[in-house]
């Protein structure tokens, strides 16, 4: 199995299933106008997040890593009308960039994107004793993940779910002896998330047009 087999399988299903709209379009042509990576989740990744806070009813959204707010879209489709969603940038210019495609794609009234560390802005939604969020997607920094984890705990209630993107890496995550920081983190993360009572999940390998990764899905119990 190769590459070339994935993306031309991801680009069928993705044809059939979810034939691309102007406003994600619109997000990812303005991103790599504005010089961002094209790190997104594929369309198809970000269906399955849809469904995902979807089918989980989730009426706030807490996302980790908005970059030019592909995935933020995907995710805002799943809310009711009177939902939230907050997600959370460290470069103000991806935020920006962010902002002007989720005002395209209409949901500025639901979405708030803040600039800053994630760390420090859990800390003061912490502080600020936010409600709870039903869902949680965590993709920024992959160092951080295991501080994302604590901190989207503290935000959660008992039937929360937590998504982390980028958690197999390659299938790096089985290497205890790695000196790729991210891949440390993600492994701290797992290892974490493996140790705490209040969590259960696990991990879906993926392969496809951005080659092969995973996700880890927790519910909190
Ligand atoms: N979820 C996006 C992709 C996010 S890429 C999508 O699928 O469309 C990761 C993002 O996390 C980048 O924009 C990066 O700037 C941001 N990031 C990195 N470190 C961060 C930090 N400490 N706090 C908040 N955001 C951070
Ligand atoms: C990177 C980050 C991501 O969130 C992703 O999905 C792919 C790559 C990165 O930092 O390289
Ligand atoms: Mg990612």
């Amino acid at each position: 199995m190769t590459q070339k087999q994935w993306t031309e399988v991801d680009d069928f299903v993705v044809e059939l299933l979810t034939p691309s709209d102007r406003v994600l379009d619109a997000a990812l042509a303005d991103s790599d106008a504005g010089g961002l990576p094209p790190i997104n989740v594929a369309p198809n990744q970000g269906k399955f997040l849809e469904i995902l806070a979807a089918s989980h009813r989730a009426k706030r959204i807490l996302e980790i890593g908005t970059l030019g707010g592909y995935s933020t879209i995907w995710l805002a489709r799943a809310l009711p009308n009177d939902g939230r969603l907050v997600t959370l940038e460290l470069e103000t210019h991806h935020a920006e960039v962010a902002r002007k495609n989720i005002e395209r794609a209409g949901f500025s009234s639901l979405v708030e994107v803040r600039v800053g560390p994630a760390v420090q802005t859990l800390e003061s939604l912490v502080a600020a004793s936010a409600e709870p969020f039903d869902f949680v997607f965590i993709d920024a920094d992959k160092e951080g993940y295991p501080k994302y984890l604590e901190l989207a705990l503290a935000l959660s209630r008992s039937g929360t779910l937590i998504v982390a993107d980028n958690v197999v890496r390659d299938g790096e995550v089985i290497d205890p002896s790695s000196a790729d920081e991210r891949v440390r983190g993600v492994r701290s993360f797992l290892a974490l998330a493996a140790s705490d009572d209040r969590l259960e999940g696990t991990v879906v390998q993926t392969v496809g047009s951005k080659g092969y990764d995973g996700f880890g899905i927790f519910l909190v119990k």
